[in-house]
């Protein structure tokens, strides 16, 4: 059994009886987020992809988004989540957050006490007239700023403590080729990297983490470091290298164009395009990686990781919209939803406008 599928297993444990979604491919957890990840193991997740509520936006049809009165409350809150993703996230994982234009710097410094920001992605939507929100309908010349037509979306990596802008990948191939007591020109040689352009570059690059080594040259890093026998073991590319795929003929610059999703009965207010989150998932991850979305709304993030062939940990505060991504997850994953029962513990603080659950026993995760 490889460590993903270890790890998804123990997350799938200690999420337990919050779970409403527990198949092989993913998992559904229905509860306040910051204290369903703060069971996660540390390094357990590949890629976290998280949309939180925006509160500057103050939509009354998003669960938390008027919850705060002050930025300042909103940017502790954000704080605490971002001190677990950096702990539940593997040294070469990504990270993206969407947020609100108006925000976005605030987050980016709160963000780069955890992560190396890497992008600050310009989501851009080319709507069609009548489907761009107030953009078409408004008066412009009422307007006393430019009219926020994009959303935000920060990419980031772990930063390795004590230095902040070194890459966890730069920092370990430095150490490991320390360790085999070669020098950079030594290695660079050995793997045939020297002084050429070669996938972007050589050692030294790959050190100071302008670039990284192809599968090719990784497995000759991995040659030479254990033919010296002073390191005795080396991971493999999937769990050392941040994987990055960007393709020319896709988005590949931080402009991103993708129009919204259209209004359809039973729509989630913030429903991001399925198309934006693939982009994003294949990009940034392997198949078989494990993907987190701690604010999964209608579960869209989920459903593309999932099409994708990676496993999706999706977490939902509102009841209703946690059966919503249960019930479509469950149909693409072929696993069944897990009916909540009115004796299981619930992690949620009483809300008014949570339905009433229905009185069914609660099946155990995993069955
Ligand atoms: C901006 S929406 C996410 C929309 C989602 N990306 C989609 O495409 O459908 C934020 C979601 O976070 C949920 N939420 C708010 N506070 C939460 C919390 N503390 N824990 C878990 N979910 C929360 C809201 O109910 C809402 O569905």
């Amino acid at each position: 059994m490889n460590h993903r599928t270890k790890d998804f297993l123990s997350i799938r444990e200690k999420l337990g009886e919050s779970l409403r979604l527990a198949g092989d491919r993913a998992l559904v957890a229905e509860g306040d987020s910051l204290s369903l990840i703060r069971r996660l193991p540390s390094h357990s997740v590949s890629l976290i992809l998280t949309d939180p509520p925006y509160h500057s936006t103050k939509k009354h049809s998003i669960y938390g988004d008027t919850s705060f009165n002050e930025d300042s409350d909103y940017l502790a809150w954000i704080r605490e989540y971002a001190h677990e993703w950096r702990r539940v996230l593997r040294p070469n994982g990504s990270f993206f957050c969407f947020c609100a234009s108006d925000l976005a710097a605030r987050l980016e410094v709160l963000f780069a006490a955890e992560f190396n920001v890497l992008s600050h992605v310009v989501w851009t939507k080319p709507n069609d007239p009548g489907f761009d929100g107030w953009k078409g309908k408004m008066k412009k010349e009422a307007l006393r700023q430019w009219y926020p037509h994009s959303e935000r979306i920060i990419f980031a990596e772990p930063a390795v403590d004590g230095n902040l802008h070194r890459s966890p990948f730069a920092h370990f191939l430095r150490e490991i080729r320390k360790q085999s007591g070669l020098s950079a020109h030594a290695l660079a040689e050995a793997i045939g990297a020297y002084g050429k352009v070669n996938h972007g570059g050589a050692v030294s690059n790959w050190e100071t983490g302008r670039n990284i080594p192809s599968r090719d040259q990784y497995s000759k890093i991995c040659k030479a470091v254990l033919g010296t026998g002073r390191v005795v073991s080396m991971p493999s590319y999937e769990d050392a290298v941040r994987v990055f795929r960007a393709s020319p003929a896709g988005e590949f610059t931080d402009i991103w164009t993708f129009p919204s999703v259209r209004p359809y009965k039973g729509k989630h207010p913030a429903e991001k395009p399925a198309a934006l989150l693939e982009h994003a998932i294949d990009a940034t991850s392997f198949p078989g990686d494990i993907v987190l979305d701690c604010f999964a709304g209608s579960g869209s993030t989920a459903l593309a990781a999932v099409k994708l062939g990676r496993l999706a940990v999706a977490m939902e505060i509102d009841a209703k919209w946690a059966k919503t991504i249960a019930d479509r997850v469950g149909l693409v994953s072929n696993s069944e939803p897990i009916s909540v029962g009115a004796n299981s513990r619930s992690h949620l603080k009483d809300n008014a406008r949570r339905p009433k659950r229905p009185h069914l026993p609660l099946f155990e995760a995993g069955k």
